[in-house]
């Protein structure tokens, strides 16, 4: 037995449980490695304060004797991640991309994207793995330094890095990093797809340029909706409250101060002097104790005291949220809806690491039979279901702005959408199911380190001040959603009451008319009784509501009216050139799109370009941004209403 015993690396260990980050099977695998390349790339470029252009391309790629594939049939691709951030020194570029739990983000508490170290090289060794190929990365860190091109491999054994090439190329960027893997993957599109995530991306990060090359040779753009970075994170230190004992050992080891009460306050965020000499003397120890000192016991009692003394919640600036204006726009930019809400929740705090909670809502009626889409004869991904009578709401998930596509059913946020009761909002919905509906909800945590269920970052785990603030995000979504669906039907009851009462004016009038002998001003008693029609069915009131007045519906403020000319009135900021304000300082936001008018009148659809049109290989098809008619830079989100029959699809399917 003791022959036997062998130390295990992390890359061995990692290559036999790959399914662990995200390589269960080709098809996910192929958007994990676009994920984690893409992923790093817009951490790399915010952190460089660099407005992030990332594009994206996927080709097949020939196995063997055999000729190229079309893209839904291939078992090979290439995947090359190009980024405009700002470069990686050649020192560090085998280590990063061929070495296991290697990184810059693991140790420090801050909101990003990465926080393991594991990502890209996991990425490597799968396409090492499945093609016997290496990674191949050009980087340059300025215009004035050259950009050093390496093809390197894992040694798994060791889990060090193999340089197999490495030199100095032409490159045609001032700087950035290019990430090319070959990989045995899938290409399919629908849910849980590479072109679901980038879509999703786009949604949440809209100070991004995506560039996606498919591998059909299509090219589609996501246009930048904001010109402004999100504010730049700051690196916060422990709280208190979120270490574990052990943790704590290891810290008062470790310690460079001379003294416990100068570690306490130097080491951890929110302790000052005083109250480090308060937890000293509270713990009965003394506060020039050396810190390697402190153990056992006393570091016990130590421990306890911390954790029994009021300490301030850890500053939030450590986050960077997407704010309230920001969702709105991503999801009217890429959800056909009816009704816009954002919500962003106070900062809590789980376990000592601070987070927010982002909520959204998009809510519309189905497209009639006539403009359904064709039964897609691919197979449903994980989480996908067909679209039909009984549709269920869709659920979409974030974490530090990436979007969760897999493990949906063991995510905190699904189980809260699954908590919350929809039908106190007027939405269906069956015991223990999503409610049902045109719906799609959108929700997003944002923290210095997001407790993921596995190192495939794919699920939240359900910590309850996570789950409760994700509830109540969700409850304020649905209120807002309930208010304007009441509103709506009792506007279309009182509607439709107006429309009988007008179908007898005219025969009232003429009645009253015949008994006075045909002396009555028949016009004037007919303008008087429409008056109280119209008075006693709610007045204008009913028609805003219904959207037939061209004028904001009543009580959702900010409003804007998107007919074929363009779009009036509040213009989400997104689709200008401002930024998402503080999302803690700013009211309720909601857009609502009402009702069709006539199809004579088209709609945002016909004055942009169509979203689903096939287009030639090689051609660019932008993503549309809204047309603007009367807008400012500065205009804030609101009610939008449409002059199209709204109804809910993705934007490109
Ligand atoms: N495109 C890039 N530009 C600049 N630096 C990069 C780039 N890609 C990766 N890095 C650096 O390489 C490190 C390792 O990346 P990797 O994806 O393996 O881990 P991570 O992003 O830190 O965490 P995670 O495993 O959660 O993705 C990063 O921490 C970052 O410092
Ligand atoms: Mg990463």
């Amino acid at each position: 037995m003791g022959a036997r015993q062998r130390e295990i690396s992390v890359s061995e260990f990692f290559t036999k449980n790959r399914h662990l980050l995200g390589f269960d099977n080709p098809r996910k695998a192929l958007l994990t490695c676009v994920k984690e390349a893409v992923d790093n790339a817009l951490d790399a470029c915010e952190e460089a304060g660099i407005l992030p252009e990332v594009a994206v391309q996927l080709e097949v790629v020939a196995t063997g004797s055999s000729a190229v594939l079309p893209a839904s049939q291939a078992t090979r691709f290439r995947i090359t991640v190009t980024d405009n951030g700002p470069g990686i020194v050649r020192q560090q570029i085998p280590r990063i991309f061929a070495k296991l739990l290697y990184g810059s983000k693991f140790h420090r508490l801050r909101m990003s994207r990465g926080q393991q170290g594991i990502g890209i090289s996991a990425a490597g060794m799968y396409g090492q793995l499945t093609t016997g190929k290496p990674m191949k990365i050009i980087s340059r860190t300025g215009p004035r330094a050259a950009a050093q091109y390496c093809a390197v491999q894992i040694d798994t054994k060791k889990n060090e890095p193999l340089v197999l090439e490495n030199k100095q190329v032409e490159w045609d960027r001032p700087q950035g990093t290019q990430v090319a893997i070959e990989v045995e993957g899938r290409y399919q599109k629908g849910r849980a797809s590479v072109d679901e995530y980038l879509e999703q991306t786009s949604i949440a990060n809209p100070h991004v340029r995506l560039i996606y090359r498919m591998p059909e040779g299509e090219t589609k753009e996501y246009p930048r909706a904001y010109h402004e970075l999100p504010p730049s994170p700051k690196e916060i230190k422990p709280h208190p409250y979120g270490i574990e004992f052990g943790m704590l050992l290891k810290m008062l080891q470790d310690a460079k101060s001379q003294t416990l009460s100068s570690f306490l306050s130097s080491d951890f965020c929110r302790v000052t002097p005083a109250l480090a000499n308060e937890i000293c003397k509270a713990a009965n120890v003394s506060p020039k104790a050396k810190p390697r000192d402190v153990r056992g016991a006393l570091a016990e009692t130590l421990y306890q005291t911390i954790q029994a003394t009021k300490v301030m919640a850890p500053p939030t600036n450590c986050l960077s949220p997407i704010g309230e204006k920001a969702i709105l726009s991503g999801l009217y930019k890429q959800i056909k809806g009816e009704f816009y809400t954002a919500v962003s929740r106070p900062p809590s705090v789980y376990r000592g690491n601070p987070f927010i909670i982002e909520a959204g809502l998009a809510f519309g009626k189905t497209p009639d039979s006539a403009t359904k889409p064709e039964k897609s004869v691919q197979p449903l991904a994980e989480g996908e279901q067909e679209e039909g009578d009984s549709e269920l709401a869709r659920v979409i998930r974030y974490a530090n702005r990436v979007p969760l596509l897999y493990q949906q059913s063991s995510c905190a946020t699904f189980k809260a959408v699954l908590a919350t009761t929809w039908r106190n909002y007027g939405i269906g919905q069956s015991r223990g199911a999503l409610p049902a509906g045109p719906m799609v909800i959108f929700v997003h945590i944002a923290s210095v380190w997001v407790p993921f269920t596995s190192e495939s970052k794919e699920a939240i785990a359900e910590y309850d001040e996570i789950h409760k603030d994700i509830t109540l995000a969700l409850r304020e979504c649905g209120r807002r959603l309930g208010l304007f669906l009441r509103r709506r039907e009792r506007a279309a009851s009182e509607y439709r009451r107006r429309n009988i009462f007008e179908l007898y004016i005219e025969e009232v009038v003429e009645a009253c008319n015949r008994l006075k002998g045909g002396k009555l001003p028949t016009e004037k008693l007919k303008a008087q009784l429409q008056k109280i029609a119209s008075s006693r069915t709610g007045g204008i009131k009913t028609e805003e509501t219904l959207g037939k007045t061209g004028a904001g519906p009543e009580g959702l403020p900010h409003s804007i009216i998107v007919t074929a000319e363009g779009i009036e009135g509040d213009v989400p900021p997104t689709l200008d050139v401002s930024r998402a304000g503080d999302p803690a300082t700013e009211g309720p936001d909601r857009i609502c799109i009402e009702e069709k008018l006539s199809p004579s009148k088209p709609g945002r659809r016909q004055t942009a370009k169509p979203r689903s049109a096939k287009k030639a290989p090689g051609k660019v098809a932008t993503v549309p941004s809204l047309p603007k008619k009367g807008s400012s830079a500065q205009q804030q989100a609101g009610t939008v209403r449409t002059g199209r029959k709204a109804h809910l699809t993705r934007k490109n399917k």
